[in-house]
C-alpha cells in the first residue's frame, strides 16, 4: 500500500545523478545488460565458487573464525562479500586478490553499515525522522553514499526501517520511529539516497533491514522474540520494509529473532512468501552477522548443515560472517537436499549488483581522493542544517529560548556538554574500531563559547563520565570500559560545584541524556531515567532559581517527569552528528526556529511502554465520565505526544474539508487545510493528518497518520496544503479476508500540528 517509486523514481538525487552523467560521470550499466552478463558468468561458475558468492567474510580478523584474514579463502574465489573493513588500502589489497588471482576475477562487494554518514556524521535516523523532512533524509544518504563509494565501500546495511513501540528497545535510534507511514516516506527517501535513479559506478546498494518484526521484541530486550499477528504485520512492521521494496532496494538483512517462533533468517513466510511472492522481490537478502549459524542457538536446526539448508530453502541468499554456507552447501548440493537451480537463484542478484554498480569495470579506490571527498567542506554545511532541522523544541516556558547573544554569565553542566565522542551517535567508523574522530566533531560547549565570544563568561561542570553497567559487545571492541559509579562523596562534589556554578551564572545550559553507546543494538534499558546523576545535577542547578535550559543528546525518549515540571526549557537535539553542537547553538540563539516533530510517543515513565498513538479502542475512552486513566497510578497518556514540537512561533489550522464528503469503495477523496503562521518570526509547520476508520470488519487505530508537510511561513502567511486520501490511505490488510482492501464504513478526518489535533470533519465510503 505504498507509493510506487519503482528504480526509475525521480526524486532529489535522482535529478542531481543526471546532471552528474551528462557532465562526463561514467553512466550506470542497465538492469538488462547486467543481468545477460551475471547469467553468462554464473554458467561459468563452479558450485564451490556460487556458493562463494553467497559468502560474506568479516573483514576484521574476528576472534570468533579463529582470527584468520579472509586472504586464501579469496583466491578461491569464495568471498563474495566482505564487511566491516573501512581501512582502504586493506580493501585494495583484498579487492586485487579477487581480480586477479581468483579464477573468474569477480570482484568483491564491500559493506559497512554508513547509517548516518562516513566521515561527516549526520544525524542519528530517529533524529532525521524527527524533521519530518524525507527530503533531508534523501540528501544526507547520498551525501553518506558519495563519502563512502569513495572510500570503497559499496554496500551500507541501511536503511533500518524497524517500527519502534517501545523506548526501552535500544534500535528505536537506528530507525523512524513508530509510524508506519512516516516510517515508509522516511524508507523511500533513504533508497533513493543511496542508489540514486539506478544503480551505477555512484552509488551504494541500500539494505532493508531487520527483516522483519525485530522491534517488537519481548519487553524490549533487543534480540528477544518478537510474536506479531500477521495483521500487526501487514498493517504496521512490514508497511516501511514494502516500501523500500517499491523504491528498487537492492538488497534485505534477515532479522535475529525468532518471528512467532521460527527465526527470521530461516523464515519461509518472511523471505519467500511476502518478499518474494507478493512483493515480487528481485534483489538478494543477507542474513544479519552470525545469523544462519545461530539458527543452532535458536534451537531451529540441529547442526550447522540443517542450519544452511533450512536457510536457504526459506530464501535466505548470503551469509553474514558466520561460513556457515560455504562449509555446508557444497555438500548439500552434491547429496541432492538443495539443488543447483537454488544456488543460481541466489547467485543470479549478487552477481547483477556488481555490475550495476560497475565493480567489473573499476573494481579499486583511488587512494589519491579519498581524503578530499571525504573532507568536502559543504558535507559540513549540510550537515548542520539537518541537525538544527531534526531537532524537537519540547518545552519553552516564559519564552525562555530563544536566547540573547548579550548573555554574559552562563553555566554549562552535564557530560555531554563537551563529549566528542557522544555528539555523533553510535554507528560511526571511529564509534565501532575506536581511534579518534577524523570528522572532528563540534560539542555544545565549543559552540556555545564560540557564539558569545570572549566577553562572556562560560563555566562548565561535566559531572561523572555515564557508563553502562554491562559493557556491549561494540564496548569491547573499542576498548572502552565500564567505570565505576561515583562515590558518596564525589557525587555531593559534583552536586555542590553545580549549584556554585548555577548561582554565579544567568543561565544554566544543562546537556544531558545518554551516551553514545546506550542506544543502538546491543543498548535496551529496562529503565528510561536520565543515567548516573544527571537528573540530581539539573535538580541542584534549578534549586537555585536560574532559569535552565535543557538540551537533551539521546536516542530515545526518557523520564523527564521531574524536567518538565521544573525546567522551563527543553530541547531534544538527539545526537546531532558531526557540527551538532553549532546546530544547538543555531536553534538556542533563534538563528534557526526549530520545526521538528516527535517521531514516538514519549512515555512519562517506562511502564507504559510499549507506548503508541495508533492503538485500537478497545474499551471506553478514559476520558468519558465514569472512566479514567488505564492505570490508577498515573496517566496513560503520553507525556508529548507523537508528531509534537514546539516553535518560536505559533500556528493556527482552519478550514479542514474533504473534497468528497461520500465516494466509493477505491474511489478517493483530498483533504485541504490552512495553516497560518499566527506568531511574530517565520516558523515551520509540519502539518499532519490522521484518520480513524469508525467501523468495518476489524477494529481499526484511533488514529492513522496518512500525510504530512512540512512548509516554512512568514509570520501572518496562510498556505492551504492538499492530501489525497484514497486507496492507499484508507485500505487495510482485513484479518476476516486475509486481503488489502477498502470497505464501506466512515472516516473521521482530523488535522493539525499533532497525534491530538482538535480540527475535525468525515466522510463516508459506500459500496
Ligand atoms: C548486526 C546488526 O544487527 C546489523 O544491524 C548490522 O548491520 C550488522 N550487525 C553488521 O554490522
Amino acid at each position: 500500500m505504498d507509493m510506487k517509486m519503482g528504480r526509475k523514481g525521480m526524486g532529489f538525487v535522482a535529478a542531481l545523478f543526471l546532471l552528474a552523467v551528462g557532465a562526463g560521470a561514467q553512466a550506470p550499466m542497465s538492469h538488462e545488460e547486467a543481468h545477460q552478463r551475471a547469467e553468462s558468468l554464473l554458467k561459468q561458475m563452479t558450485v564451490e565458487e556460487k556458493v562463494g558468492q553467497m559468502n560474506q567474510a568479516s573483514g576484521a580478523a574476528l576472534p570468533m573464525l579463529g582470527g584468520q584474514k579472509p586472504d586464501s579463502l579469496i583466491v578461491q574465489g569464495k568471498v563474495g562479500s566482505i564487511l566491516w573493513l573501512t581501512d582502504v588500502k586493506e580493501i585494495n589489497r583484498l579487492q586485487h586478490l579477487a581480480v586477479e588471482k581468483s579464477r573468474l576475477h569477480v570482484p568483491i562487494l564491500f559493506a559497512f553499515d554508513v547509517i548516518h554518514g562516513y566521515r561527516t556524521v549526520f544525524p542519528v535516523p530517529l533524529a532525521m525522522a524527527s524533521s519530518w523532512d524525507p527530503s533531508v533524509e534523501e540528501q544526507a544518504q547520498h551525501f553518506a553514499a558519495e563519502d563512502a563509494r569513495a572510500a570503497g565501500i559499496d554496500w551500507t546495511f541501511t536503511p533500518m526501517v524497524d517500527i519502534a513501540r517501545d523506548a526501552r528497545w535500544g534500535r528505536m535510534v537506528e530507525g523512524a520511529g513508530e509510524d508506519p507511514y512516516l516510517g515508509a516516506a522516511m524508507a523511500r527517501a533513504q533508497v533513493r539516497g543511496f542508489q540514486g535513479a539506478a544503480i551505477g559506478p555512484e552509488s551504494i546498494l541500500a539494505c532493508v533491514k531487520h527483516f522483519a518484526g525485530y522491534g517488537a521484541a519481548d519487553g524490549g530486550r533487543d534480540y528477544d522474540s518478537s510474536y506479531v499477528p500477521e495483521e500487526l504485520m501487514r498493517n504496521v512492521y512490514l508497511v516501511p520494509f514494502h516500501a523500500a521494496e517499491q523504491a528498487g532496494a537492492a538488497t534485505f538483512m534477515s532479522a535475529y529473532m525468532d518471528l512467532n517462533d521460527v527465526p527470521a533468517s530461516g523464515n519461509p513466510w518472511l523471505l519467500t512468501e511476502v518478499l518474494r511472492k507478493d512483493w515480487g522481490f528481485k534483489g538478494f537478502v543477507v542474513s544479519d552477522a552470525f545469523a544462519v549459524s545461530s539458527l543452532q542457538v535458536h534451537g531451529y536446526a540441529r547442526d550447522p548443515e540443517d542450519a544452511a539448508y533450512k536457510a536457504v530453502s526459506a530464501g535466505l541468499d548470503m551469509d553474514m560472517a558466520s561460513e556457515t554456507f560455504t562449509h555446508n552447501l557444497p555438500g548439500l548440493v552434491k547429496n541432492g537436499k538443495v539443488s543447483e537451480a537454488q544456488l543460481d537463484a541466489a547467485v543470479l542478484p549478487i552477481l547483477e549488483a556488481k555490475y550495476e554498480l560497475g565493480l567489473f569495470d573499476h573494481p579499486y579506490v583511488d587512494e589519491s581522493k579519498v581524503d578530499a571527498v571525504l573532507d568536502r567542506p559543504e558535507g559540513l554545511a549540510l550537515e548542520r542544517k539537518i541537525a538544527a532541522r531534526s531537532m524537537v523544541l519540547l518545552k519553552n516556558d516564559h519564552a525562555t529560548l530563544p536566547l540573547s547573544t548579550g548573555i554574559r554569565k552562563i553555566a554549562v553542566i552535564g557530560p555531554l556538554a563537551y563529549s566528542t565522542r557522544d555528539i555523533e551517535g553510535g554507528w560511526t567508523v571511529e564509534g565501532l574500531f575506536g581511534g579518534a574522530s577524523k570528522s572532528h566533531p563540534v560539542t555544545v560547549l565549543a559552540a556555545l563559547k564560540e557564539r558569545l565570544g570572549s566577553g562572556a563568561e562560560v563555566s562548565y561542570v561535566p559531572g561523572p563520565a555515564l557508563s553502562r553497567l554491562y559493557p556491549s559487545m561494540f564496548d569491547q571492541m573499542s576498548g572502552k570500559k565500564p567505570l565505576p559509579p561515583p562515590t558518596e562523596a564525589e557525587k555531593a562534589d559534583w552536586l555542590a560545584k553545580t549549584k556554585a556554578a548555577a548561582e554565579h551564572a544567568d543561565l544554566v545550559i544543562a546537556v544531558m541524556g545518554e551516551a553514545a553507546d546506550m542506544s543502538s543494538e546491543a543498548a535496551s534499558r529496562a529503565t528510561l531515567t536520565l543515567p548516573g546523576i544527571q537528573e540530581q545535577m539539573l535538580e541542584a542547578a534549578a534549586s537555585t532559581g536560574k532559569p535552565v535550559v535543557l538540551v537533551l543528546e539521546n536516542g530515545r525518549p526518557l523520564n523527564l517527569l521531574w524536567a518538565s515540571e521544573h525546567v522551563p526549557a527543553i530541547l531534544e537535539a538527539w545526537y546531532p552528528g558531526t557540527e551538532g553542537g553549532a546546530a544547538v547553538a543555531d536553534v538556542l540563539f533563534g538563528e534557526v526556529n526549530p520545526g521538528g516533530k516527535l517521531p514516538v510517543s514519549w512515555p512519562r515513565i517506562a511502564g507504559q511502554e510499549p507506548l503508541y498513538y495508533n492503538h485500537n479502542l478497545t474499551h471506553e475512552p478514559e476520558d468519558r465520565p465514569g472512566f479514567t486513566s488505564r492505570y490508577w497510578d498515573i496517566s496513560s497518556k503520553p507525556l508529548f505526544p507523537f508528531g509534537y514540537g514546539l516553535s518560536y512561533t505559533t500556528f493556527k489550522y482552519s478550514d479542514l474539508k474533504v473534497s468528497q464528503k461520500s465516494i466509493h469503495v477505491n474511489g478517493s477523496t483530498e483533504v485541504s487545510v490552512a495553516v497560518t503562521n499566527t506568531g511574530n518570526v517565520t516558523g515551520d509547520a509540519v502539518a499532519q493528518v490522521y484518520i480513524h476508520q469508525r467501523y468495518g470488519s476489524a477494529s481499526r487505530p484511533v488514529r492513522q497518520l496518512k500525510g504530512f508537510e512540512r512548509v516554512t511561513l512568514k509570520p501572518g502567511e496562510t498556505r492551504t496544503l492538499t492530501f489525497p486520501l484514497g486507496q492507499a490511505e484508507l485500505s487495510y490488510w482485513n484479518p476476516q479476508t486475509k486481503a488489502w482492501g477498502m470497505e464501506p464504513t466512515e472516516f473521521d478526518v482530523w488535522a493539525g500540528g499533532d497525534s491530538t489535533a482538535s480540527l475535525h470533519t468525515d466522510f463516508s465510503v459506500i459500496q
